[in-house]
């Protein structure tokens, strides 16, 4: 598929590329695309409206909604639950998961989403990126009937395709199949998604650090072993420290220009802060589909078992040389490992 396609024709372009309910695939990842425009546009006018500030609600994880948190979790809903595409969603701002049994049709499909509809809520109202994160599973119980909690504790490997939107300087919506990565950018004047970035890579090496040195203190011996690693004097080091506080466009940025994105265990987020299955998970099939590396700093992440729906974990992610290195520092303190 040649460069400036839109997404909508290289979506169908790559249908051949599943044996299995690959139009209705096709369907779900341009629901997506849809339901991604509508965020974006209230993104983009966020400084314009009162749609700023907490919207008064915490979600399951006890931390205050920001109103576009609320607003970006809405649309992915309601699109895929209206258009039917999907059989079950899991969001990071719902306590449970939810069963679409509208219609026959609904009852017989055959893919979960899970999502985090709006990642770096805090940079929402400082004019700073965020981002979507989706995930995409075939459901494992039987079609025709309401999706069980296992439907969605799978682990990563089974992941059928992964994504993320970047509300940037440009938007950027960039997804994976199994078959690379592809990243696509908003013509904002037409609405319309362009191939800008096909078979994104990332570098092997890179030369930028990406973690909240603020709890440095917290850390794990091993990350702190590797963070003063990163910024010796020696060979392409000291490394830059970048920091968005955005996984979204931190792990973009590493992809593009190389570089390693932690968020490890501390002594106060004793598991880590990032989830599993809405974060790390699609992030980590896009990192090992852009020849890339993510693991909990000791096992692979895609290969861990699903506990439950808003389980968190530490992450290691970006050029294979780097999260290799670090890993190497962790595994000196074997007894830190979560798993
Ligand atoms: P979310 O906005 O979906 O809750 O995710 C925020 C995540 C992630 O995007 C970011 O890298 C990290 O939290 C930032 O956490 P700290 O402020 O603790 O560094
Ligand atoms: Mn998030
Ligand atoms: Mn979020």
């Amino acid at each position: 598929m040649q460069k400036n396609s839109t997404l909508g024709e290289f979506i169908i372009g790559n249908q051949k590329h599943f044996k299995y309910a690959a139009g209705e695939l096709s369907r779900l990842i341009n629901s997506i695309r849809l339901a991604a425009k509508v965020v974006n546009h209230e993104v983009n006018k966020a400084g314009l409206v009162d749609i700023l500030g907490d919207a008064g609600d915490t979600n399951i994880q006890g931390e205050d909604q920001q109103k576009l948190d609320v607003y970006a979790n809405e649309i992915f809903m309601k699109r895929l639950i209206n258009r039917q595409i999907v059989c079950g969603i899991a969001s990071e701002e719902e306590d449970d998961f939810v069963t679409i049994s509208g219609s026959d049709e609904a009852n017989s499909s055959k893919y979960v989403v899970l999502i985090d509809p709006l990642d770096g809520s805090s940079n929402i109202d400082v004019n700073v990126s965020v981002g979507t994160i989706f995930s995409i599973y075939r459901r494992v119980t039987k079609p025709g009937t309401p999706v069980q909690l296992e439907d969605f504790l799978q682990e990563g490997n089974k992941q059928v395709a992964a994504g993320y939107i970047v509300y940037g300087t440009s938007t950027m919506l960039v997804y994976t199949t199994g078959h690379g990565v592809n990243g696509f950018t908003l013509n904002p004047a037409i609405g319309t998604f362009y191939l800008s970035h096909p078979n994104m890579k990332f570098p092997e090496d890179g030369s930028i650090y990406s973690i909240n040195e603020g709890y440095y203190s917290h850390f794990p011996q091993g990350v702190k072993d590797y963070l003063k690693y990163c910024q010796m004097e020696e060979g392409n080091r000291p490394y830059k420290a970048r920091y968005i506080g955005s996984l979204v466009s931190d792990f973009h940025r590493n992809m593009i220009k190389g570089g390693i994105y932690i968020y490890p265990t501390s002594s106060k987020a004793p598991q880590g802060k990032l989830r599993l299955l809405y974060e790390c998970n699609p992030m980590a099939f896009l990192a090992e589909q852009a020849g890339g590396k993510a693991s909990d700093g000791y096992i692979r992440m895609l290969d861990i078992k699903p506990i439950e729906l808003h389980q968190r974990v530490p992450f290691f992610c970006g050029s294979k040389n780097m999260v290799e290195v670090a890993e190497k520092f962790m595994q000196n303190h074997p007894d830190d490992a979560t798993y």
